[in-house]
């Protein structure tokens, strides 16, 4: 049966990947089977890790700004965050090299590259609302991204699921510090 009659996807026999294989080989992990643009993966994949350079900052600073009543475990939960918010930014990082790419860690610029915001705060409520809408963003902006990749690059989407899944941990983390903060389910419209 071929591809046509069986609807299954073609596979390469062994002697086929073991001779692609050996053929430009300065390109890394990036073989000819890689059905994305890998021009174009890096570029998304710059204001990937804009955001989550973003994110970092962000928790970071409110870990240390952050003062008030109960404020001492909300200053845990962002220290928390901005930890993994690191170990994000570390993996699409290295997503970057391995595609052929450099990963932009420029602090010029890095605002407008970013999906999400670096927002102050000016209380520990504010803080807590400006990192939820944060981490709403980049689960919106995850999800498409997980959609758009599928199978053209099951590595970058695979790696983005682990990452949404953190995010989606994060922004109930958040709703949860609003609604202990405020006593009532907080953003209902
Ligand atoms: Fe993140
Ligand atoms: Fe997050």
């Amino acid at each position: 049966m071929d591809k046509e009659t069986s609807g299954k996807p073609f596979l390469s026999d062994v002697k086929t990947l073991r001779e692609r294989a050996r053929h430009h080989i300065g390109r890394g992990a990036l073989t000819s089977t890689y059905g994305g643009d890998p021009k174009k993966t890096i570029e998304i994949l710059q204001s990937v890790l804009a955001t989550e350079i973003v994110c970092v900052l962000r928790y970071t600073m409110h870990s240390i700004a952050a003062t008030g009543i109960s404020s001492e475990a909300v200053r845990a939960e962002f220290a928390q965050h901005a930890k993994e918010e690191q170990a994000h930014m570390m993996s699409v990082a290295e997503r970057i090299d391995q595609l052929g790419g450099k990963p932009d860690f420029n602090p010029e610029g890095l605002a407008t590259r970013s999906a999400s915001e670096y927002a102050e705060g000016e209380n520990l409520v504010d803080m807590i609302k400006e990192n939820l809408i944060a981490e709403r963003i980049a689960v919106d902006h995850y999800r498409e991204l997980i959609r758009y990749f599928a199978d053209e690059d099951p590595t970058t989407r695979v790696m983005l699921e682990g990452i949404l899944s953190v995010e989606e941990e994060h922004a109930t983390d958040m709703h949860d510090l609003l609604v202990a903060h405020e006593g009532k389910p907080p953003l209902e419209d």
